[in-house]
């Protein structure tokens, strides 16, 4: 059999430990999942995995890997496509894939689609918190991996436990089983979650420990933009000079009137914005990393959850205004590699680990340093990287520690540096090409929903939600799951361009698709999400155009909106068709669009953090 020569070739060769620490790791799931002939063939070529992109071509193991996708080149688009013999892995069911379905079952179908599903638990000693796996980092940070999908069960988490590891067989149907008792406020005396059948399955599905306002936002981005955290250079470049003369020219900014591009409400300082962005068209160059083989570098998924990863990866690698083939002429380095191809290529299914995700990033991050001498001279605080997957904060953590993060998980207690790091909008793309389906809404007179919100019950947030407002309220629709089929994506759509505001609470991660969804159908977002950064917060002002609202005020949400006057719905309506533009993707990239905002965010925070040598 093919998988046999294979891994034995694999342990022949095997000097390094990893390559047999993977291969037991597989010989384990082989055992386990016997049934599952695709997963087998799926765990083998992992014996290559963690060499660096270059050093092996057969790395790109997705070819060989035919049964999980297939990466199609339609006109220079890429999607993922489902292989619809291989039912559960990769991507979903088209059905599914929709907006207010399942933000978050791309990762779910791993397990969701398996009858027995390891989970390991583990518990970290005298911590309050449940600790997946190799993650035993101080950090609370490191917990919000909820996807990891633990639920906790029978453990005192105050306890003073031995690290202890148990492998546990578990049934699928997470996402509705949890609903029935969990936590509403942060408190970590929180324990059992429902039994789901006689099988067990755990969840780090609790709520944040600490709370940064908005307000508090507000203060650490004026606080660093007073001051730079950033190192000074190693050497100095021509390079910091004229982002440092931009920097002055952006905080003289002259006092922009009668502004006709710009919808100055949507901003924090629409001068500044406009100074910036001017002088980002005048003066930015980009050079972006040749290395690094596909799939996981340079290759742009343009569909589905994670495709602002993609669509930036595409248009910033086409861009002919802004890269440079001389890196001696570049005052920002892209590194363009794929959170979602990463997990999708590397992940070991059902191992819970991603060690070797991050790993892979590192040895990329060590080549592209050593090769190259522009890492080293800021510590990579003028190379940056865009990527939409939730396990970026932690594969890019420590190596890619200076470097400015475009993220979707943009949640401060990941690690997010406010000031730094981009908050990165999740875009939900349906149609690569033609990513504007549906655009549009209802003026604000007939929009007769208060309030609209439907979706998995992922995270702990949803049930709380539903169950202060589910069939509470006829003002108030506030619905689970939506049934799949046409019908019910056209009426979610419909109700999305039909009420006046339309509910974003967190999944299992901060973000949350809803946002760019409200904006598109030109519905008010209401974001309940504590510790979320909302996106490209460095030049927008969010009050204009949502409500923010603190998890625990859910129960006051009918009333916290309804006290909202009318006249200022309207502006605030308006307000969101004006930043509507900031968020959406164009096939050629059009000024001030959701590419440019992003490139545009990342040239911002670096000309404040920039510093002379
Ligand atoms: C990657 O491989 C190509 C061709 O195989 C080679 O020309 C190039 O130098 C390699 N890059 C690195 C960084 O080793
Ligand atoms: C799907 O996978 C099967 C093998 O599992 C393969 O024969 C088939 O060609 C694949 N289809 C696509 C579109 O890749
Ligand atoms: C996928 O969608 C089809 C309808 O297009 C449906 O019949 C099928 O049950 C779905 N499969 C899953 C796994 O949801
Ligand atoms: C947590 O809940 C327990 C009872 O379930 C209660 O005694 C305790 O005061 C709560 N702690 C916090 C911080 O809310
Ligand atoms: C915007 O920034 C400019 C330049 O720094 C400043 O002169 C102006 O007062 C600012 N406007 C507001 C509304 O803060
Ligand atoms: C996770 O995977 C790495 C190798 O990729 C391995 O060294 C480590 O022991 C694994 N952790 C656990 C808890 O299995
Ligand atoms: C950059 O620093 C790393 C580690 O500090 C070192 O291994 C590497 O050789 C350096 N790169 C260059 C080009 O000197």
């Amino acid at each position: 059999m093919e998988i046999r020569s294979e891994l034995r070739k694999h342990l022949r060769s095997g000097t390094r430990k990893w390559a047999i620490l993977v291969g037991i790791v597989a010989l384990t799931h082989i055992l386990l999942l016997l049934s599952y002939g695709d997963v087998l063939r799926y765990l083998v070529p992992d014996g290559r995995r963690l060499k660096l992109p270059n050093e092996s071509k057969k790395l790109m193991t997705l070819s060989r890997n035919t049964l999980a996708v297939s990466v199609s080149e339609d006109s220079g688009i890429h999607v993922l496509e489902k292989n619809a013999s291989i039912s559960g892995f990769g991507l979903r069911n088209e059905t599914e894939d929709d907006e207010g379905f399942d933000e978050t079952a791309d990762f779910e179908s791993f397990e969701d689609a398996k009858d027995s599903v390891v989970v390991i638990k583990q518990v970290v000693e005298s911590s309050d918190t449940l600790y997946p796996l190799e993650m035993n980092v101080k950090q609370s940070a490191e917990m919000s991996t909820s996807k990891y999908g633990y639920q906790v069960q029978d453990v005192s988490v105050e306890s003073q436990k031995k690290v202890k590891t148990s492998m546990l067989s578990a049934s699928s149907s997470l996402a509705a089983s949890s609903v029935g008792k969990l936590p509403v406020s942060g408190n970590s005396s929180l324990l059992v979650s429902k039994q789901v059948s006689k099988k067990k399955k755990m969840r780090c599905n609790l709520p944040p420990k600490t709370v940064t306002t908005i307000e508090e936002m507000n203060r650490i981005l004026a606080r660093h933009r007073r001051t730079s955290r950033a190192m000074r250079p190693r050497w100095s470049s021509r390079r910091d000079e004229e982002i440092l003369a931009a920097r002055k020219e952006i905080e003289n900014a002259p006092v922009a009137k009668l502004e006709r591009e710009l919808y100055p409400p949507i901003y924090r300082n629409v001068s500044m914005f406009k100074r910036s962005y001017e002088l980002m068209e005048r003066t930015l160059k980009v050079y972006v990393y040749k290395e690094g083989n596909r799939p996981i570098f340079h290759t742009p998924i343009l569909k589905g959850l994670y495709a602002s990863e993609g669509w930036f990866m595409k248009l910033m690698e086409e861009s002919k205004q802004y890269t440079v083939k001389d890196p001696r002429r570049a005052h920002l380095y892209y590194m363009p590699f794929s959170a979602r191809m990463l997990e999708f290529t590397l992940y070991v299914r059902n191992s819970h680990n991603r060690t070797n995700l991050r790993q892979f990033l590192k040895e990329y991050t060590e080549h592209i340093s050593s090769k190259y001498p522009f890492f080293n001279r800021t510590d990579g605080a003028d190379h940056f990287l865009v990527a939409c997957h939730d396990w970026a904060p932690y594969e890019t953590r420590h190596h890619m520690e200076h470097c400015i993060k475009a993220l979707c998980n943009a949640d401060v207690t990941a690690g997010f540096k406010i000031g730094r790091d981009i908050s990165l909008p999740e875009t939900y793309v349906r149609a690569a090409k033609n990513p504007q389906r549906d655009l549009g809404g209802k003026p604000p007179s007939q929009r007769r929903t208060l309030a609209f919100y439907a979706g998995s019950m992922h995270g702990y947030l949803r049930a709380i939600l539903l169950q202060h407002w589910k069939d509470k309220d006829p003002e108030m629709k506030i619905f689970g799951r939506m049934p799949l089929g046409v019908a019910s994506k056209m009426n979610y759509i419909e109700q999305m361009k039909s009420s006046k505001y339309c509910i974003c609470p967190k999944g299992y991660e901060v973000n949350s698709p809803r946002v760019v969804e409200s904006i598109f159908y030109e519905c008010v977002p209401v974001i309940i999400s504590d510790n979320f950064v909302p996106p490209f917060f460095e030049v927008l002002d969010w009050s204009a155009f949502s409500v923010i609202i603190a998890e625990k005020d859910i129960p006051r949400l009918k009333d916290i909106l309804s006290s909202i006057p009318e006249e200022k719905y309207v502006k605030m309506q308006m307000a969101v068709r004006k930043a509507q533009r900031h968020f959406l993707w164009h096939a050629k990239p059009q000024r001030y669009d959701l590419f440019h905002m992003v490139l545009h965010s990342i040239w911002y925070n670096r000309v404040f953090q920039a510093k002379r040598r």
